[in-house]
């Protein structure tokens, strides 16, 4: 039997994106078709959602709207690949430009508790046949954003419970499994508990064994606790998450759920993610005929002012500024790159002091370090072509995207032994340069000395042009794409239905 899956998301690739949640949600949905499931996507109807989709036609109205005058679901499908996406059409909760959670003043909406939980509502109405030509097997939701879908299908389930034995079209809720992914434990959709109120669940679900967190209303706690399973992003994080360090005070919930807790590794899609036939990036290259990849460092030198010198290495930044990213280790191991003759290339917005940091650092060394503040799409594409290093030093890291794109590009990923980056690097030690495993250079402690000496090791690599080659292209020939990921997706669906 063909499983449909809903996957339940605030962000998707091309329309919306701040990190690589979009890219996940773009691509993981279309794996999964391609290995037999009927999967389609719910998203809040942001403005870039809304002006995106095509085809968009009135499915139902919804008759819960969390404060918006009328809240409705619409069908439409994603331009290019025509993947089948649910929108909420609720525009004075969800029609404004620019970031979907943060306002002009980066500060979080004042009403995301109701923009989300109508998010989490839509998902358990899509359950109950609010669509009646297709409702979800699995609704699969992602990050807090998405939490409250599966506490709002327990509710039903139970409700109906109450009713009485099954009967009827409308007893699909009772059927309906829920998976929750985390992306990222760090961010948890914390409301004051007074919020809950309007949420319209059962007064039990606000409780420790539920919705309730040290006091205050979860979204995220919604979705560890009530969904069927759990999965994250990468098997080592699936373990970190259970520890103190970084549990980020649900290590016990997530100990205790440790039997339907798993670390899937996201994928790469290498339809978008490819030198070979990458529109972004100045010269297409691969593996076979690296001659482009120079060519695309020459062309990222030049866009960015950089002094042009085919012989610098070029490590190169593509980040969500934020503590998560340890670029704050970057900023004071600067000297062991530029004093070498080396050279950064940094894409990035978020923290003030980080941006303040780097644009401080491209003035004091203008031929050697380049910082662009912003999000742009193509950029980050010339920057992975165009480095001879990817530098990703995060404090944690739930999979990460960025050393992945890396790889495929022939940068080689310098990065701290954590979370996927742990999972998907292997570092260039004599022993794996020996055995032909190292694909970039990784760091343990997450120390200023620690990083500085992985950047002293990937010059003395660079000065190695055979081993940087072998290494290089040992990292090209991985294969991160989704169709293993989406066995396993579709594996953890069958165990459910
Ligand atoms: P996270 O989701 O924590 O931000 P990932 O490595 O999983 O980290 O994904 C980051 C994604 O966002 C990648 O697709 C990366 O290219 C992209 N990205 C991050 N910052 C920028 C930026 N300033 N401009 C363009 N793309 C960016
Ligand atoms: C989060 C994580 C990142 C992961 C991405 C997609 O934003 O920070 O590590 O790759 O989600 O799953």
């Amino acid at each position: 039997m063909t499983i449909r899956v809903l996957h339940v998301a605030s962000e998707l690739y091309p329309l919306l994106k701040t990190g690589g949640l979009a890219d996940v949600t773009a691509a993981l949905p279309v794996a999964l078709i391609e290995q037999g499931a009927d999967a389609r996507v719910l998203l809040p109807g942001f403005a870039s959602v809304a002006a995106g989709l095509a085809d968009l036609r009135p499915i139902a109205r919804l008759s819960r709207s969390f404060g918006a005058p009328e809240a409705s679901l619409e069908l439409g499908r994603l331009p290019g690949n025509g993947l089948p996406v649910y929108m909420i059409r609720a525009d004075s909760l969800y029609a404004r430009p620019g970031n979907p959670y943060l306002d002009a003043e980066q500060v979080p909406y004042g009403d995301n508790a109701q923009r989300f939980a109508l998010l989490g509502w839509a998902a358990a109405q899509l359950a109950e046949h609010a669509d009646p030509d297709w409702a979800p097997r699995i609704v699969h939701a992602h990050d807090w954003h998405a939490g409250l879908a599966s506490a709002y299908l327990r509710a039903a389930a139970r409700a109906r419970g109450h009713a009485g034995p099954l009967a009827g079209p409308h007893s699909a809720a009772l059927h309906t499994r829920s998976v929750f992914t985390i992306h990222n434990l760090a961010y948890q959709g914390i409301f004051p508990a007074q919020q809950f109120d309007m949420l319209g669940l059962p007064a039990d679900f606000f409780d420790m064994h539920g919705v309730e967190f040290y006091g205050q209303l979860s979204f995220l706690k919604a979705g560890l606790y009530f969904a069927d399973k759990i999965t994250t992003v990468s098997p080592t994080y699936a373990r970190e998450i259970q520890t103190v360090a970084q549990g980020c005070g649900l290590e016990a919930l997530l100990k205790g759920r440790a039997h339907d807790l798993v670390g899937i590794l996201n994928g790469v899609d290498y339809a978008i993610w490819n030198p070979a036939h990458d529109d972004a990036i100045a010269t297409h290259y691969s593996a076979a005929h690296m001659g482009g990849k120079l060519r695309c460092k020459t062309a990222l030198q030049a866009r960015l002012g950089l002094a042009q010198r085919h012989d610098a290495p070029l490590f190169g930044v593509v980040s969500r500024l934020t503590e998560q990213k340890g670029l704050d280790l970057l900023l004071g191991a600067l000297p062991e790159i530029v004093g070498r003759g080396g050279q950064l290339a940094v894409l990035g917005t978020g923290d003030a002091s980080l941006e303040q940091g780097f644009a401080r650092a491209a003035q004091q060394h203008p031929d050697a370090v380049a910082v662009e503040l912003g999000f742009d799409e193509t950029l980050a594409h010339a920057i992975v072509a165009g480095a001879d290093v990817m530098v990703v030093p995060s404090r944690f890291e739930p999979c990460g995207l960025t050393q992945l794109y890396a790889l495929a590009y022939g940068a080689l990923p310098l990065v701290h032994r954590v979370g996927g980056l742990a999972d998907t690097v292997v570092d260039a030690s004599l022993e794996n340069l020996a055995d032909g495993l190292a694909t970039g250079f990784v760091f343990e402690r997450f120390e200023p000395d620690a990083l500085a000496a992985a950047i002293r090791r990937a010059f003395a690599l660079y000065a190695r042009g055979h081993d940087w080659r072998e290494t290089r292209a040992h990292g090209m020939q991985q294969d991160f794409g989704w169709a293993a990921s989406a066995q396993r997706y579709m594996a953890l669906y069958r165990e459910l239905t």
